[in-house]
């Protein structure tokens, strides 16, 4: 958004107008335009009011009712943590009894509200204009925030009486993702120097970040909702009090708009710096056992495998992949770390071989989920003529040490939290 823009709708017309708007409904966008438009406001803020609503509409998946509220850009939505993060990371702080945070690179708020949501005195921090500006318009409910617009690196934490932090490096630049942390806004290895001016230090960091590049005294979390890895994240000091280690915090939809929160940690506390553990694969396709355990991406990416398949008996079906065999159920300890199957069929991976196979049972649905093998869902899917009345769901991989794909034909066990598929993607061990 231009600061124009936002100056529009910081008048009391334009506030009048945004807080007048209906619920954003694409079909009734254009005339809903043309309507203001005729009653007299000025097409520039019209434009900025129905861009803002639109923006208000998609934010509701982070922010719930909130987002009714608040003032965003598409960049500062899409890079804003969801509140029910947030949430959890305001907690570490308030729990260490924090006195003020900074939030260093606060975007348009998402952190900085969970922040202060907990009456935590926050001083909220970016360095663009526009972005501190929405941040200061939703910071408003909370007169303990102050937002500020400075670089992050640059701010007198003493003298502002700060005691901890939290930092989200920016992690995009001219619509890329930045895969280096040495390139992030602020740098990693910069925020993470911090640490020599704070004992109180959480950095946001992405879900992909080599472990030799994290601190061996840190706790690394990694976080996933629904079954998205959405982030992780390093928490030093009072911060940690589980201690130096790695964990995966799995959060679901409880399906009546609360989450459920399923934490696994390892009981050793592994320097996250180390590699994670490697596990036998089994050899050959004689060697599955009845049940398939998929992991859920947070445990995967924390390095947390090798322990959930030691507490389930169970081994990987091949070298770095993440699909576990056993026969041993999960229980509610580990369910929702999990998603299983039960083995019905193994198939080779020839299309003429599955068309048959389709054709033969009449599939006219079919989930598919690959892991180490280079084949397209989609364009396997399209590529099948899917006809009739039946569905099944098939894992694509390799088994044991063969090269060569297989399908194994699987049906969901009552076990396992019940979400929404997503396809699996590469992510090795
Ligand atoms: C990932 S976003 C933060 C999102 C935020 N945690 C939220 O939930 O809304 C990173 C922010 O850091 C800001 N930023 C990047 N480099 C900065 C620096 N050196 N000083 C201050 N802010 C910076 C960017 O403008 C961007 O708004």
């Amino acid at each position: 958004m231009a600061t124009s823009d936002l100056a529009l709708l910081l008048t009391p017309e334009g506030w009048a107008l945004l807080s007048s708007l209906p619920p954003y409904d694409p079909q009734q966008s254009l005339a809903l335009s043309r309507s203001l438009r005729e009653e007299g406001h000025a097409p520039a803020l019209v434009s900025a009011a129905l861009t803002q609503q639109r923006l208000r509409s998609r934010a509701t998946a982070k922010f719930g009712p909130f987002a009714q509220t608040m003032l965003f850009t598409p960049d500062g939505l899409e890079q804003a943590t969801r509140l029910t993060v947030a949430a959890h990371h305001a907690a570490r702080y308030a729990a260490a009894e924090s006195a003020r945070v900074a939030d260093l690179g606060c975007g348009i708020g998402g952190d900085a509200i969970a922040l202060a949501g907990l009456e935590l005195p926050v001083l909220a921090v970016d360095r663009d204009e526009t972005t501190a500006a929405l941040a200061t318009v939703n910071l408003m409910p909370f007169p303990h925030a102050t937002v500020r617009c400075a670089d992050a690196l640059e701010v007198d934490l003493a003298a502002e009486g700060v005691d901890a932090v939290f930092a989200d490096p920016a992690r995009r630049a001219d619509g890329r993702r930045l895969t280096s942390p040495g390139q992030w806004s602020p740098p990693l290895e910069e925020v993470l120097a911090l640490r020599g001016r704070v004992d109180a230090l959480g950095v946001k960091i992405a879900p992909g970040t080599d472990h030799a590049e994290l601190p061996p005294d840190a706790h690394v979390q990694w976080v996933s909702v629904d079954r998205d890895v959405v982030e992780a994240a390093v928490w030093c000091g009072p911060l940690a009090p589980e201690g130096p280690g790695r964990s995966a915090l799995v959060l679901h939809d409880d399906g009546s708009g609360g989450t459920t929160s399923h934490l696994l940690s390892d009981p050793d506390g592994t320097d996250p710096s180390l590699p994670p553990a490697q596990l036998d694969p089994v050899v050959s396709l004689e060697d599955l056992g009845p049940l398939i355990h998929e992991p859920d991406g947070a445990v995967i990416r924390a390095g947390l495998v090798a322990l959930a398949a030691e507490r389930l008996g169970a081994r990987p079906v091949g070298p770095r992949i993440a699909y576990l065999t056993g026969s041993t159920p999960a229980g509610p300890g580990l369910s929702p770390f999990l998603r299983s199957w039960h083995l019905r069929e193994v198939l080779p991976l020839r299309l003429k071989a599955l068309r048959s196979r389709v054709r033969a049972h009449g599939i006219g649905s079919l989930e598919i989920h690959r892991r180490g093998v280079e084949v397209s869902p989609e364009a396997l899917r399209a590529s099948l003529r899917l006809r009739g009345n039946a569905s099944e769901t098939w894992l694509v991989t390799r088994v044991g040490s063969s090269a060569r794909g297989v399908v194994l034909v699987v049906e969901p066990t009552s076990a396992g939290h019940p979400v929404r598929p997503v396809p699996a993607d590469d992510t090795p061990l």
